[in-house]
């Protein structure tokens, strides 16, 4: 009974397992600082890495930023001034429940403990919980003193919330309309770990989405809607693994009048990938003394409330690993929604010492390049390019074979099917981008 209980966790592991090796071997994640022994849950996206995570941040900039007429960008700076942090309410609030076990020495957020009275690893008894801040703290300037002590910003919203005016002056929106930005957060966390899902330097891809007090309902769930279809359309995660929570009242951050997050089934369990919140006008009250913003019929000033989706780019790559990692009839493939994967499109030549077969392959590979990320694979051995590029999620696969030098087609695999048709090297630009 105990073993078969351990097997889903077990399996779990070794799925996790296979994909931070894959990860590793070719070039998504690395261990940060690695060569000097590494430092404790850092990562470092390697060249295929960077391409996924780009490719998932200008897919969300794409729809939410650029195709949307009620939306702008900024790009902050990620050292703010403390008093924004005394005001946000992070400086007193921003923290998590903190317990120690006496015996083993390890420590635990004790909100995330099945039994607040007993260590999990080794039974022994637990400390009393106290608030661990998670600020990440530094200097700025030569003295390392009370004055010169700043803090790298734990989420990238504050900084919408203190750019508010100046964007509203220099983008003359109305209400309703939402800032957006990308990138690093920083939080000194308890527990870190689950290879790049919980780290202490992280991306986020926020949205603060001002709109006036009686229609939070409706924009929330409009908002709700949008979190599902960039989880299932664009990101391609399967909807049976994705999960609502009603955060309840006193599990929510310091600012939120309501909460859902979304939780996605990782092989080491069901876990918070994103969040959607109504923030009310919580922030924009604390940031300013006069209501930033005037009605335009009315005149009336208002401070307005705001609904924010937040997401983890991260948690979105490896919600998208984990959700695309296929292992099926001796195979193992990334099934990437085409969009995300770092290559669309590798090219081979079916002899790799045939000057003729090479100089047409990569004739036609300098010529896809143009419009796509394209690799090209010349180790002259049909099988291996093939399950290299599976590997790494690339959707086609063309040879140039010697049928090639005759009537100029080349043949295209399909990373799902494997099936493989004749498509003139000519059409090869439309017919991926059909595809694409
Ligand atoms: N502005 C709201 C906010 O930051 P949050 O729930 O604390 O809310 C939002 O964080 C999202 O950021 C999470 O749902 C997750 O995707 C990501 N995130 C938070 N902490 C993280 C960490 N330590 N490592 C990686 N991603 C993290």
């Amino acid at each position: 009974m105990a073993k078969q209980e351990n097997l889903p966790a077990q399996a779990g592991n070794q799925l996790m397992e296979k994909i931070i090796s894959l990860c590793k071997r070719r070039g998504f994640v690395f261990p940060g600082s690695e060569i000097y022994g590494g430092l404790a849950n850092s990562w470092d996206y390697g060249p295929l890495g960077v391409e996924l995570k780009n490719n998932i941040k200008n897919l969300w900039w794409k729809r939410f930023v650029q195709q949307r007429d009620d939306m702008v960008g900024i790009d902050a700076a990620l050292i703010m001034n403390t008093k924004v942090w005394e005001n946000s309410g992070h400086l007193e609030n921003f923290s998590d429940p903190l317990v120690d076990c006496k015996k083993c020495h390890h420590r635990f957020r004790e909100d995330q403990l099945e039994n607040a009275k007993k260590c999990p690893d080794c039974k022994g008894e637990l400390t009393e919980s106290k608030q661990f801040n998670l600020m990440l703290k530094t200097f700025l300037g030569p003295v390392e003193d009370k004055e010169n002590t700043v803090y790298f910003r734990p989420e990238t919203a504050q900084a919408i919330f203190i750019d508010f005016k100046n964007v509203l002056g220099t983008s003359r929106k109305k209400l309703p309309f939402g800032i957006a930005q990308i990138g690093k957060a920083f939080r000194n966390e308890i527990t870190p770990g689950n290879f790049i899902f919980r780290t202490r330097e992280f991306e986020q891809m926020e949205i603060e989405y001002f709109i006036k007090e009686e229609i939070w309902k409706e924009a929330f769930e409009e908002w709700r809607k949008e979190m599902w279809s960039w989880m299932t359309d664009e990101l391609g995660l399967n909807k049976d693994n994705i999960h609502e929570l009603d955060v309840p009242d006193g599990e929510r951050a310091h600012y939120s009048k309501k909460t859902i997050d979304f939780e996605f089934d990782f092989p080491f369990g069901k876990k918070e990938l994103y969040g959607l919140a109504y923030r009310t006008n919580f922030d924009l009250k604390n940031h300013f003394q006069e209501p930033p913003y005037e009605d335009i019929e009315t005149k009336e000033k208002i401070y307005p409330h705001v609904i924010e989706p937040s997401l983890g780019v991260d948690r979105s790559v490896l919600a998208v690993l984990c959700n695309s990692y296929k292992e099926e009839d001796n195979r193992v493939f990334l099934k990437l929604n085409p969009k995300l994967a770092p290559y669309k499109v590798a090219v081979s030549a079916l002899k790799k010492n045939d000057e003729k077969l090479v100089a047409k392959a990569e004739e036609i590979y300098h010529n896809l390049k143009k419009e796509f990320s394209a690799d090209f694979d010349n180790r002259g051995n049909a099988g291996k390019f093939y399950g290299s590029q599976d590997e790494i999620g690339t959707p086609y696969c063309i040879m140039v074979d010697f049928q090639t030098l005759e009537d100029n087609t080349v043949t295209v695999r399909d990373r799902d099917t494997t099936k493989q048709e004749r498509v003139k090297a000519e059409e090869l630009l439309s017919f991926l981008q059909n595809k694409i």
